[in-house]
């Protein structure tokens, strides 16, 4: 094996830093082997990307050595080749677009590097196919929806044929099966010998990877093997991290008594080892009509009827909505989860008044929102909207500015308090961050401001689009506990996500949005049991209800109790284990 990419004693300090604070990077060393696929992991402002931007040159050490190929980063003289060698995908995609459609963005990199036309137009069309867009190859970047433009984004950089890529959590917003196909392009490149660096906050992907590096405040604290380092809870939950949601779900299991192999970090291994019931007949079925409460009659949020479209009128018109019809009760957590492209964020943005609809109604308690003079003044005061991508909603320099904001619009009085309550509710030390510049964030912690700038208004509703996007999994796990105290607190929240899991943790009630119209809508144990409706919109049901259904195959009586969660399905089994 080679080495292609050794890392000695690197530290690196932005020369903004306060002197107070330490170094970002803190004496990594780091060997990557030519053709390795190494899973980089480690909380949010761990020093991930700061790290993967050393291998490009896009930042230089401060102290300490690299080489990539043999190429020294520092060397101007070798800037050039390094660029051709190192290609990145960055956190937010949306910044690396810059053609005006689609094809000319991925053709981008290859006309700066003067190809002949005709090898630009192969590979772009290539890449196009790879990605299943050839049809949008003239449709303009910025009406992709998020996954989309990942996807462009991946397409401009192999399109450069580079040896090693830099992957900065791609998949984080993608739905499941984008993911799966992304999954599997990368996995492909990796057997013809690509060398790839993988930032992610799923656990589940980082076993895909043969060298998992953690990092926790600018060092590396593990490096190794898969199996190697998820057999190693305590440690990986002191960094930030959790086990994969299959070791979690077997150790659950053996805890019931269950004699599971050891070593499972895989959902279909953990789907195989599921024992059959020993006497299925010998069992009393608990009492399966649990009443789930449907939808309330009085919503507090009412969708009837609603189309919208992008462009309407010119020829590159998109439907986006096509008659939805969606009820809200009030005080509960309702999911709206769908594929990339089916209309979450227009529905949202239809209930804060942003889009006014087409056709249809939309009313928010007693607030027509498709009448024109209802003031968007009234609306935002009792909905809140937190964005996909936060750093589109920024207006301020530093952090407590942007979070102040809002309130100071509606002459808040105790603003101070406000602010540092907001911060708080969502992890953000106050001192250490009010006057911070957003620029200078890492992507979790721009998510966690643009959370707080929402919360700081204390509005009743709160509409959150793929909220836990680029969180990590210990900040994803504190967020979903504050939805469920808003919601305690008496807050009406509608999430929208692809992550059925994280949504079936929190929300009592779902819709299931495809193609801009919502196909089925109900309590959580119905939805996400349901096959077809999942598979209709492009979702996967979450591994502990996966578990349960092979579960009932092998004769465990499970129907029709609420197996949504591990702990759920722990307490349905702990009821009908003989
Ligand atoms: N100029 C700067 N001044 C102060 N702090 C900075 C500056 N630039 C980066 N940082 C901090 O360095 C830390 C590492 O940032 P980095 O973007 O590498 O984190 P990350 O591991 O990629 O996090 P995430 O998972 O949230 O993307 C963060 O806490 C960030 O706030
Ligand atoms: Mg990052």
């Amino acid at each position: 094996m080679t080495k292609l990419i050794q890392i000695e004693d690197l530290h690196y300090r932005p020369d903004d830093l306060p002197p107070e604070q330490p170094d970002i990077l803190r004496g990594i060393d780091l060997t990557i082997e030519a053709g390795a696929f190494v899973a980089l992991l480690g909380e949010n402002g761990s020093g991930k990307t700061t790290l993967i931007k050393h291998l490009n040159g896009l930042l230089l050490p401060t102290a300490g050595r690299l080489w990539v190929d043999n190429l020294d980063p520092r060397e101007d003289r070798h800037h050039r080749a390094l660029r051709s060698i190192v290609g990145m995908v960055f956190q937010n995609p949306a910044d690396q677009i810059v053609a005006s459609t689609v094809a000319e963005d991925i053709a981008f990199g290859l006309e700066n590097a003067n190809l002949p036309t005709g090898e630009i137009q192969t590979r772009v069309a290539a890449q196009l196919a790879a990605i299943d867009m050839t049809a949008d190859a003239d449709r303009p970047p910025h009406l992709l929806s998020g996954g989309q433009i990942q996807r462009v984004a991946l397409a401009g950089v192999l399109a450069r044929r580079p040896k090693v890529i830099l992957l900065d959590e791609p998949t984080s917003m993608l739905d499941p099966l984008a993911r799966e196909s992304f999954l599997a392009r990368v996995r492909e490149l990796h057997r013809q010998g690509m060398t790839i660096v993988y930032i992610t906050h799923h656990m589940e992907e980082a076993l895909l990877a043969d060298q998992v590096v953690v990092l926790q405040q600018g060092k590396v604290v593990m490096n190794g093997a898969p199996t190697e380092i998820f057999s190693q809870e305590d440690r990986l939950r002191a960094a930030g991290l959790r086990i994969p949601e299959a070791a979690a779900l077997a150790r659950d299991l053996s805890r019931l008594g269950w004699d599971l192999p050891s070593g499972i970090l895989k959902s279909e291994d953990l789907l195989a080892a599921l024992p059959a019931c020993p006497n299925p007949q010998a069992q009393n079925r608990p009492s399966t009509d649990t009443p789930l409460d449907g939808l309330a009659d009085g919503a507090l949020i009412q969708l009837e009827a609603v189309h919208y479209t992008y462009l309407a009128g010119s020829p590159l018109a998109k439907p986006a909505l096509r008659g939805v019809t969606l009820g809200v009760s009030a005080r509960q957590v309702h999911a709206l989860a769908g594929a990339n492209g089916s209309g979450k964020s227009t529905l949202l943005q239809h209930i804060n008044g942003i889009l006014r609809p087409e056709q249809g109604t939309v009313r928010v308690g007693s607030l027509h929102l498709e009448v024109p003079d209802t003031a968007l003044r009234t609306v935002v005061k009792q909905v809140g909207l937190v964005f996909q991508s936060p750093e589109t909603q920024f207006f301020e320099v530093y952090v407590g500015d942007e979070i102040a904001y809002g309130p100071r619009q509606f002459g808040v009085a105790d603003l101070r308090e406000r602010v540092r309550a907001a911060m708080t509710l969502v992890g953000l030390d106050f001192e250490a961050y009010k006057d911070r510049r957003l620029t200078t964030l890492s992507g979790g912690e721009k998510r966690k401001v643009a959370l707080a700038s929402t919360l700081a208004l204390d509005q009743d509703i709160l509409l959150l689009d793929e909220p836990t996007a680029g969180m990590d999994p210990g900040a994803r796990d504190e967020l979903l506990t504050l939805f469920l105290e808003l919601q305690a607190a008496g807050k009406t929240l509608l999430i929208a996500s692809h992550r059925l899991d994280e949504l079936a943790l929190v929300a009592g009630d779902f819709s299931f949005i495809q193609a801009g119209q919502i196909q089925h809508s109900g309590p959580r144990q119905d939805l996400l049991t349901n096959r077809e409706a999942l598979s209709a919109a492009g979702l996967t049901a979450p591994l502990a209800v996966q578990a349960s259904q092979a579960l009932i195959e092998k004769g465990w009586p499970l129907e029709g109790l609420d197996t949504t969660t591990p702990n759920r399905l722990s307490a349905a089994l702990r009821e009908v284990q003989p």
